[in-house]
């Protein structure tokens, strides 16, 4: 006699999760070191690391701390590193101009980590954010109401120039400008630079999870007190079509790795890009979402190892080949 509660079924998924070596066979989504890629905050000076307190554990690095640091992330198995410089605000002006000086800290980063650990991969932000005092990627128009696309564009392509010249692999335009891919890579080709790869933020909204970097960078705090709204070049987080006519456009004009920016909230259109190309695609978990996960972990609301790595598997689930996160190299170590 049959128990007298059992269904009379033929498919039983739990099946599959009954052991501990049975989910490990049917695991979809495995997460390694090589598919992170560390921001890094570079600060001018010899100073002791400066910590950002919008993101515990994250630090801006003088230039020999930052080397260092890469090359321990070289060492746990981390293939790539994107660098962002925080100007002293003497440095800043209305048209971002120290963007184009040839001993830039940013440049000078590049070329000490690209010495000391050659075979990490430098991607570097090609926007003028950290060198305006009003912290938008771009010069403004004449009525100071907007940023002025194609002005922006050839400050650009000349910023991508400099990078390349410095030994940076990947250049990444994070600005939104329209045309501004094609243009790069026109500009790099013609000045001999045409190994030197474009990582572009092809889809980034205007999203309110970037608040802790714009603290790290200092690009808030040079907006004054006003929010800085970036909504006439960034997406509106409620379009998914226009997110795909952006993304068309950098593949067409030939970008090397296309970016959705920021990652867990946007699951959906990272999916939909990596359905539309062939292409590597990058997710960039911003300083919000990794705020988000400390500050309910610091509550004693979440379990931080737990949500971290759940959120990273989330992001690679939905179709990112790399991921840009401040979790790398907590990620790699455990992984490791
Ligand atoms: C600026 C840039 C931003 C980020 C990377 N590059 C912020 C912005 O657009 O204001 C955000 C990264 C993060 O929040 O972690 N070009």
């Amino acid at each position: 006699m049959s128990d007298p509660f059992q269904l009379d079924l033929t498919q039983r998924p739990r099946r599959l999760r009954r052991t501990a070596s049975l989910r490990a066979l049917v695991e979809e989504t495995v997460l390694r070191p090589q598919n992170f890629i560390a921001p890094l905050f570079v600060v001018e000076g010899r100073g002791a690391p400066e910590a950002i307190a919008s993101m515990p554990g994250v630090f801006r690095y003088n230039v020999a701390d930052l080397v260092k640091e890469c090359r321990a992330l070289a060492k746990l198995g981390v293939p790539a590193v994107a660098l962002f410089p925080k100007l002293e605000s003497r440095l800043k002006n209305e048209e971002g101009t120290a963007a184009l000086d040839e001993d830039s800290l940013i440049l000078r980063t590049v070329r000490a980590v690209k010495k000391a650990v050659p075979e990490i991969t430098v991607v570097a932000d090609i926007a003028l954010d950290p060198y305006t005092n009003h912290g938008h990627d771009g010069v403004l128009t004449p009525a100071r109401d907007d940023v002025a696309n194609d002005r922006t564009v050839g400050i650009l392509v000349k910023m991508a120039v400099l990078h390349a010249r410095a030994g940076v692999d990947l250049v990444a335009p994070s600005d939104m400008m329209d045309g501004r891919v094609g243009a790069i890579r026109r500009t790099l080709d013609s000045a001999g630079f045409t190994s030197t790869g474009i990582m572009a933020y092809s889809v980034k909204f205007a999203s309110a999870y970037y608040g802790p970097f714009r603290d790290a960078v200092g690009s808030a705090k040079a907006a004054g007190t006003h929010l800085l709204g970036k909504q006439t070049y960034q997406l509106n987080p409620a379009n998914r079509r226009e997110a795909m006519i952006e993304l068309a456009l950098d593949d067409a004009e030939g970008a090397d790795i296309l970016m959705v920016k920021p990652a867990g909230p946007y699951l959906d259109i990272i999916r939909e890009v990596r359905n539309a190309t062939s292409k590597p695609v990058a997710a960039y978990q911003v300083s919000g979402e990794y705020a988000q996960l400390h500050a309910a972990a610091k509550l004693g609301w979440l379990d931080l190892a737990r949500t971290r790595h759940e959120s990273l598997l989330a992001i690679k689930r939905a179709g990112a080949d790399m991921i840009l996160t401040y979790f790398a190299k907590d990620m790699a170590r455990i992984l490791a």
